[in-house]
Formats: C-alpha cells, sequence, structure tokens
C-alpha cells in the first residue's frame, strides 16, 4: 500500500517510503559485507551471523546518521513534500543511532585476537590503535544520543527552536568522531589498495565516505552563508 492511500498516521516512522529507505540502505550494507568478505575474501560462513552482520551494521549506521543530514541539502528525493520529507529524516536518524548501539553491542561481543588481531599485541592487549578507536567509538555513540533524544515529540517544545537546533548539530560532532574510529581501524588497509579483494574497498573507507560528506557539505552550506551576509554587509 503507499503511503497516500495507508489510514494509518501520515507521520509514523515506519511507513512504506522509510521501509524503501531501510531495504536499501541495509540490504546493499549486507549484499556488499557477503560479497567483500565471503565470496572475494575468505571469511567462514558462519561467521555470516555476528562478524560480518557487524561490518553491515555498522556501514548503514553512518549511511544512515549522514543521509540524515543530507536530505533536503544534497539528497532532494523529497523535496515535493516536507511532511514526508521530516519522517525519512527522523528515521534515518534514529534507525542510524539504534544500528550504531547494536555495533557497538555486536563489537564488544567480538572483541578478542580471533576476530580483530590486528588491533591486538601478542600479550592478549589491545593496541594503541585499537584502545583509540574503541574509545573515541564511545565518545562518537554518546555524542550520537543527543540529536537521538532530542527528536522526542515534546522536545522542541522543551528546549526551545535554538538549543533544539544546537543538539541536532551535535550529530555532526559525532560524525567527525566516527570518521577517527574509522581513520584508527582501517587507515593502514586503506592505503594498500593492492590487498583489497576483487577491488572492493573495505567497508571502514566506504563508511569514512559517508561520514565525510555531511561534514563537507555543512562546511559548504556555512561558507555560503557567511559569503552572504558579507556581500548583504557590503551592500547596506
Ligand atoms: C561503543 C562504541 C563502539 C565500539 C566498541 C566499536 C567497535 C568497533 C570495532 C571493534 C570495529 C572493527 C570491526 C571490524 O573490523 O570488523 C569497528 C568498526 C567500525 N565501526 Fe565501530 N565501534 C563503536 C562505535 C561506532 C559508531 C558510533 C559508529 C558509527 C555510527 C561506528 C562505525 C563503525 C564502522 C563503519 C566500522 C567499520 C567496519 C569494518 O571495517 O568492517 N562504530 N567498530
Amino acid at each position: 500500500m503507499s503511503d497516500e492511500h495507508s489510514k494509518l498516521p501520515p507521520d509514523r516512522l515506519w511507513q512504506p517510503t522509510t521501509g524503501k529507505w531501510f531495504a536499501v540502505v541495509f540490504g546493499v550494507s549486507l549484499a556488499y559485507a557477503i560479497v567483500r568478505y565471503h565470496l572475494a575474501g575468505d571469511v567462514a560462513w558462519r561467521h555470516l551471523p555476528l562478524f560480518i552482520l557487524n561490518k553491515a551494521t555498522s556501514l548503514a549506521a553512518v549511511v544512515f546518521v549522514a543521509c540524515s543530514y543530507l536530505i533536503g541539502k544534497i539528497i532532494r528525493w523529497h523535496d515535493h513534500d516536507k511532511a514526508l520529507r521530516l519522517v525519512v529524516i527522523k528515521f534515518c536518524g534514529l534507525t542510524g543511532f539504534f544500528m550504531a548501539a547494536m555495533h557497538a553491542f555486536f563489537s564488544l561481543a567480538l572483541l578478542r585476537p580471533a576476530y580483530y588481531a590486528k588491533y591486538f599485541d601478542s600479550d592478549g592487549g589491545l593496541n594503541l590503535d585499537g584502545e583509540l578507536a574503541i574509545s573515541v567509538g564511545v565518545l562518537a555513540l554518546f555524542f550520537l544520543m543527543s540529536p537521538a533524544i532530542s527528536t522526542l515529540p515534546m522536545m522542541p517544545r522543551e528546549l526551545g527552536g535554538k538549543r533544539w537546533k544546537r543538539t541536532q548539530r551535535v550529530g555532526y560532532l559525532a560524525l567527525a568522531l566516527v570518521l577517527v574510529h574509522l581513520v584508527f581501524l582501517g587507515l593502514k588497509g586503506w592505503l594498500a589498495p593492492s590487498g583489497w579483494q576483487w577491488g572492493l574497498p573495505p567497508i571502514s573507507l566506504l563508511a569514512a565516505l559517508a561520514a565525510l560528506t555531511p561534514l563537507l557539505v555543512k562546511r559548504k552550506v556555512e561558507q555560503e552563508k557567511r559569503e552572504r551576509r558579507e556581500r548583504s554587509s557590503v551592500d547596506n
């Protein structure tokens, strides 16, 4: 049933349009993880339910959070329907946050040298990259909580417009921290493309590009605003 013909509240989070968003973002992330690590790589199929699912979940989390900041800026698919656009933005932000939390649980359950040898020293402790990556990841998840909580219906009224917008902007800080998390985990692999199975980039690199995009777009928008302000003050 299409969104227009449903009798359910039009601002509900789970509806045909958001369902399609979920199917595409999570479906493509999972398919990529399977192709990159099982088919092109040599990860055994018994690791699909947690290790590979964790990779797909983490990629989808970053893509959802990034999209929540890009819809209406460079993603213009819902411009014709502002109410639907708001629902999709909220859906992407919250789904991104919940998937990031799932990724954190999955990762902590898996965190040992048998799965992540490159983040451990020979004495069984985390190495410096591993420690830095995990602590920055925890911080990123913490800062993602702020925009997620402020989507609760009473929050705009409770916080007031300016403060509410500020809590939403904390998501950019979270994305910057995700980027740092990924640099600590993946940089060495990004710089060795000869080792990419079937030439496919690692998920950490795709996620880093997804996290970087809203930060660059935000910078450009701010720059344009500043230039407009300067022009109008010169004109006056
Ligand atoms: C408690 C917080 C977190 C912990 C403990 C954690 C842990 C990890 C670990 C151990 C990996 C390596 C996974 C692998 O190589 O298969 C990883 C990768 C990754 N993390 Fe996190 N993380 C946290 C928070 C986050 C957050 C908030 C995000 C984004 C919203 C995120 C996104 C990613 C991505 C995209 C990868 C790359 C996956 C890959 O290379 O396969 N992480 N994280």
